[in-house]
């Protein structure tokens, strides 16, 4: 029994805890081996009981070295798994995992998208600029007069105002990019401006102080009216549907002659009236018209060689319309349980 103790004894001080592969659960084997119920020491102990008297105080001795050795290695192991960090893994493999959410494209971003695509078919390209603009680009070469509303502080952000100065503003409108454009190419000029425009609006479920608009313009020798009704109606379908109806009603703006409002037949309903249309059977989608001359000379083009047509549409109110989006508060609220809804649409 003796020789069997310091054999134990000497494997408990040899054992060294770097050659367990899976140490924590090693660990635990060793302890349950030594220090178990049905462990070495109990065994050991059973076989001590039925020992001799004058044997039992040597063997008490060597017994508890052996208690005393055990302990402490499994004691020392112990403290040497919890502080290393990559032994404490409490992963559990088999637990469901975490979804991420995933992100989509803002249903704005993907309305812009789709209109400069229903243009890209036709030969539209692409234009951006600044969203803070003089008052050259944004209403004097657009024709407006000096006193036009639009130019009033209510409706715009002025970034500069004052007296022996140029005003600077956030742009109110993407038609100031036709300006930036037909000042620096030469037609034939076809593109479209989508971008973010400001205004001093109240916020409402109908108005918003930031929103978004595209605009197209194009610009050749003999371009008419007649071009700029084919190139309504094709977008109304593309964007709305084959069996989509336009209609023109006269209209004003300073940089366009004639001036029209364009409106298509209500998708909601088919035409036949509904609160979306306010019984109308129609909706009201953007504004166009022939680019006055004014504007053209002021850009720099000569109006006798050259005619073109602009047209601008709120995207807000696009989405509205194909979407049924009844606030446009949502937009910009970035709250997931609208913004979801359009995750599938690309
Ligand atoms: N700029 C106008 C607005 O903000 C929209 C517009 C109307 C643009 C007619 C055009 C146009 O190019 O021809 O309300």
């Amino acid at each position: 029994m003796k020789s069997l103790i310091s054999k134990y004894i000497d494997e408990i001080r040899n054992a060294r805890i770097e050659d367990f592969k899976d140490k924590a659960a090693e660990v635990e084997q060793f302890r349950v081996r030594f220090l178990g119920r049905k462990g070495v020491m109990n065994e050991l102990f059973e076989q001590f009981k039925a020992l001799p008297n004058e044997q039992k105080k040597e063997m008490g001795i060597a017994l508890n070295e052996l208690k005393t050795a055990a302990l402490a290695k499994v004691e020392e192991w112990k403290n040497y798994v919890e502080q290393s960090p990559e032994l404490n893994d409490t992963h559990d493999l088999t637990m469901p995992a975490d979804l991420y959410q995933r992100g989509s494209r803002h249903v704005l971003s993907v309305t812009m998208n789709e209109i400069a695509e229903i243009f890209a078919r036709i030969g539209f390209t692409v234009e951006e600029s600044v969203e803070i603009e003089d008052d050259w680009h944004l209403f004097s070469a657009l024709n407006f007069p000096p006193d036009h509303p639009a130019r009033d502080m209510q409706d715009t952000f002025f970034v500069q105002k004052e007296e022996g100065k140029t005003d600077v503003a956030l742009r109110t409108h993407t038609s100031s990019v036709q300006v930036r454009v037909m000042e620096t190419h030469k037609p034939p000029i076809r593109i479209i401006a989508p971008g973010r425009v400001f205004r001093n609006e109240a916020i409402s479920a109908r108005a918003h102080c930031i929103f978004h608009q595209v605009e197209a313009l194009y610009v050749d020798k003999k371009v008419t009216f007649a071009d700029l009704k084919q190139t309504l109606l094709y977008f109304a379908k593309e964007m709305f549907g084959e069996a989509t109806q336009i209609r023109l009603r006269p209209s004003y703006f300073p940089f366009t002659e004639p001036s029209a409002e364009m409106d298509i037949s209500c998708n909601i309903c088919g035409g036949k009236g509904c609160n979306i249309c306010k019984g109308t059977g129609w909706l009201e989608i953007l504004g166009c018209g022939m680019v006055d001359p004014n504007v053209l000379e002021a850009c720099g083009i000569d109006s006798k060689e050259y005619t073109g047509f602009a047209l601008g549409m709120g995207v807000e109110r696009m989405a509205m319309l194909k979407y049924q989006i009844r606030d446009l508060r949502l937009y910009f609220e970035n709250d997931l349980r609208f913004l979801h809804q359009f995750d599938n649409i690309i």
